[in-house]
């Protein structure tokens, strides 16, 4: 398994991946404008087939936010999900921000918002 940047001909997949995962969608075109605004934007492959992404960017200037994060139903626990989001922290951290969160829903799909303290490049000890 590996990750990478995400780029453009990865769209369809990418989409096919959040469409299984969430009843919310955040649609195509939304993937398309958030990859052109300059977001952090990865993917995990399994013999060169994509089976998960993470998206995240800094909000409010201090704050890392994961906006999403998903992968094949068919490839879950096999430490696909952990690879993306330790690959998003550790380029996160290296920002000067204060914590870094994940997404949540509106509707009503359930969430735990989570946050984890950092100061440039590590962990933080709060
Ligand atoms: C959350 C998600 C990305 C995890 O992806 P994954 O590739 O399965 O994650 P990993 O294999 O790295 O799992 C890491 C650990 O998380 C925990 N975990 C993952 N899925 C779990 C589940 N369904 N129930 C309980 N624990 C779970 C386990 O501790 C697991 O370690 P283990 O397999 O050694 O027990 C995936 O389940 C998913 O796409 N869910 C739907 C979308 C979503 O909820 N995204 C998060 C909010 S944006």
């Amino acid at each position: 398994m590996k990750v990478r940047k995400f780029v453009p001909k990865d769209l369809k997949r990418v989409f096919e991946i959040e469409n299984m995962s969430f009843d919310q969608s955040y649609g195509i075109s939304m993937f398309q404008q958030l990859y052109e605004m300059g977001i952090g934007f990865l993917v995990a492959e399994k013999n060169d087939y994509v089976i998960g992404y993470v998206m995240f960017w800094v909000k409010y200037e201090n704050q890392g936010h994961i906006i999403s994060i998903a992968v094949d139903k068919n490839y879950r626990r096999q430490g696909a999900g952990t690879e993306l989001l330790i690959r998003a922290i550790s380029i996160l951290s290296m920002l000067p921000i204060d914590a870094i969160y994940p997404g949540y829903y509106e509707g009503g799909e359930g969430a735990i918002i989570m946050y984890l303290p950092v100061e440039r490049g590590k962990i933080a000890n709060k």
